[in-house]
């Protein structure tokens, strides 16, 4: 009852309301910004950890993952779970997502976690999984995906990676920004994210690795099985000191 009436006596004094407000407006603010100026804190920079920007096919590759709606069905989190650790592997560290736009996390397993699943299978399993997933996994409610074997659309391949660019990935377009990569990545990765180069380097690599086991032009199925097959290999397990992890956190 007593705090009823307070609550009226606020609510009908115009300055006490209004001070109250912008109380409970900045608290509720800070809450919300102070993490923001750690934020390059929490991305994790230890021995081990190697994440590269995607090449310009695993990209497309990944443009396919999302055009698909594959996320709703598989995320791409492992959480710091032991049964999540046994059944994944490590945990899922925020380095390893820096260049997702947009992030593939999900919060919804209908599907296994995708997170790790890069060198799992082979590309012949892949291929066939994904025309036609009830011919590997005989109880499986996945959908097919038969149309991936179509030729992959190349008219728009600088564009994307320009709007990447644009959102903090390291694709380069000047010299000066490319020998910036060769510092940060090596020169073989640098090269695969120079964008004037990007069509001749996606051909090469989708020629190279023969993803969809056809090696007459690039399908769609080539981007996304080398997609697959990247996620989860860039960060060795085998040389993360665990302790280095919780210290830089
Ligand atoms: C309707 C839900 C659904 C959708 C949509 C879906 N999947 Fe699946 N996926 C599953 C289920 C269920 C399994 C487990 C059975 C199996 O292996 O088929 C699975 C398994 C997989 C596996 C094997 C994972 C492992 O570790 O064994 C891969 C790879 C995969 N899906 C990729 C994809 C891709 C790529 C897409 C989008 C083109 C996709 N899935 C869309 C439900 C889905």
């Amino acid at each position: 009852m007593r705090l009823n009436f307070k609550h009226e006596w606020i609510e009908t004094n115009i300055g006490l309301m209004l001070v109250l407000t912008m109380l409970a407006i900045s608290v509720g603010g800070l809450v919300e910004i102070a993490p923001l100026f750690f934020i390059n804190k929490t991305v994790e920079k230890v021995e081990g950890i190697n994440v590269r920007p995607y090449t310009p096919l695993e990209q497309r590759g990944r443009d396919i993952y999302t055009r698909e709606g594959c996320y709703t069905c598989h995320s791409q989190m492992i959480r710091p779970f032991v049964d999540e650790k046994l059944r994944y592997g490590h945990y899922s560290l925020a380095a390893e997502s820096q260049y997702d736009h947009p992030f593939q996390w999900g919060s919804k397993r209908t599907g296994p976690d995708l997170a790790r699943v890069g060198g799992k299978y082979s590309n012949e399993w892949h291929v066939q999984h994904l025309i036609a997933p009830r011919s590997m996994v005989p109880e499986s409610v996945m959908p097919n995906y038969p149309w991936l074997m179509q030729n992959l659309d190349l008219s728009d391949l600088e564009g994307r990676m320009k709007a990447l660019r644009a959102v903090g990935v390291p694709y380069s377009l000047t010299e000066a920004e490319r020998e910036a990569n060769v510092e940060k990545f090596g020169a073989e990765v640098a090269a695969q994210l120079h964008i004037p180069d990007a069509k001749k380097n996606l051909v090469e690599q989708a020629n190279l690795g023969n993803y969809d086991g056809n090696k007459a032009g690039v399908s769609e199925m080539d981007a996304l099985v080398a997609y697959l097959q990247v996620l989860g290999t860039m960060v060795d397990f085998t040389k993360v000191n665990e302790d280095e992890l919780v210290r830089t956190r």
